[in-house]
C-alpha cells in the first residue's frame, strides 16, 4: 500500500520580491516498510521535502497524498494527528528538552498523542537501549545517547512513518553506525517506513532505496534488490 504519493510537487520560498524555487517537480511513491535514503548536495531541497510531507511547510503546486488523503484536504485536527501520531520526526541536533530527563522527554511526547503508561515509556526506552539512562538529563548524555532518546520520543505514539533529517550528521563514526543499526531494526522488526536525509553515502546501505536530489528534483531513484 502506498503511504506517500507525491506528484509534480513544486514549492518556492518568497522573501519580498525574491522567489527561490526549491522543489521543482517531484514525483515518487513510498510504500509501507520502505527505508528510503535521500541524498544530494546542500540546498537541493531535501529538508524542505520532508517538511512538506509532514505538513510543517505548505507547497505551491502538485499533489501530496499522505495515507491516501490529499494534504490540502486535511483539516486542522487531522493535521495535528498526522504530526503527533502518524509520523515521527528525528532531527540532526536531537532537540530534547534540556530540563527534562530522558524518561520525561519521551513521556511529554506521548501527552500529545494518547498518554502512555510508565511501562510503555520504559519499553520504548529499552528498544533504543536507553532504559538504564532514563533519569539522566540530556546534558549528561553523549550525542549518540541523546539521539536514541530523540528516536524513543518519536516512537512513543507508534508512528507509521519516521522522517529523519541528517540524524547522524552530528555524530562520530561509531555512534553513527549504532544509530543506523537502530533505524534498520525499526524498519525490519517494527516495520516502520523511514525517510532519512543523509550526507553520508555509506549510510544509504542500510536502506532499501535511495533518492538522489539535485536542484529541487529527484534525478535518480535507486531500488536495492532484496
Ligand atoms: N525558510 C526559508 N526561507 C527561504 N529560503 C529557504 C528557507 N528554507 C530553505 N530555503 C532555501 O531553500 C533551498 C533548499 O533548502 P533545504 O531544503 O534546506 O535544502 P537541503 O536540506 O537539501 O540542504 C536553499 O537554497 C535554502 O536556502
Ligand atoms: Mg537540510
Amino acid at each position: 500500500m502506498a503511504q506517500i504519493k507525491v506528484a509534480s510537487l513544486q514549492k518556492s520560498y518568497k522573501t519580498g520580491k525574491l522567489v527561490t524555487p526549491v522543489l521543482r517537480g517531484i514525483d515518487f511513491v513510498v510504500k509501507e516498510s520502505e527505508f528510503i535514503s535521500i541524498v544530494g548536495p546542500s540546498g537541493s531541497g531535501k529538508s524542505t521535502l520532508l517538511y512538506v510531507l509532514s505538513g510543517l511547510e505548505s507547497y505551491d503546486q502538485g499533489e501530496v497524498y499522505m495515507f491516501d488523503q490529499l494534504l490540502t484536504d486535511y483539516n486542522d485536527h487531522q493535521k495535528a494527528k498526522l504530526r503527533s501520531q502518524d509520523i515521527g520526526f528525528v532531527f540532526q541536533f536531537y532537540n530534547l528538552m534540556p530540563n527534562l530527563t530522558a524518561y520525561e522527554n519521551v513521556l511529554l511526547a506521548s501527552v500529545l498523542g494518547s498518554q502512555k503508561s510508565k511501562k510503555e515509556v520504559l519499553d520504548i526506552l529499552e528498544i533504543v537501549g536507553m532504559k538504564d539512562y532514563k533519569d539522566y538529563y540530556p546534558s549528561q548524555l553523549s550525542g549518540g545517547m541523546q539521539q536514541r532518546v530523540a528516536i524513543a520520543r518519536c516512537l512513543i505514539n507508534d508512528p507509521k512513518i519516521i522522517f529523519a533529517d541528517e540524524p547522524i550528521g552530528n555524530l562520530d563514526y561509531a555512534n553513527g553506525i549504532k544509530i543506523m543499526e537502530l533505524f534498520k531494526t525499526l524498519n525490519q522488526t517494527y516495520h516502520k517506513t523511514i525517510l532519512m536525509v543523509t550526507h553520508n553515502i555509506e549510510s544509504t546501505s542500510y536502506g532499501t532505496r535511495t533518492l538522489h536530489m539535485l536542484d529541487g528534483k529527484v534525478i535518480d531513484d535507486e531500488k536495492k534488490s532484496q
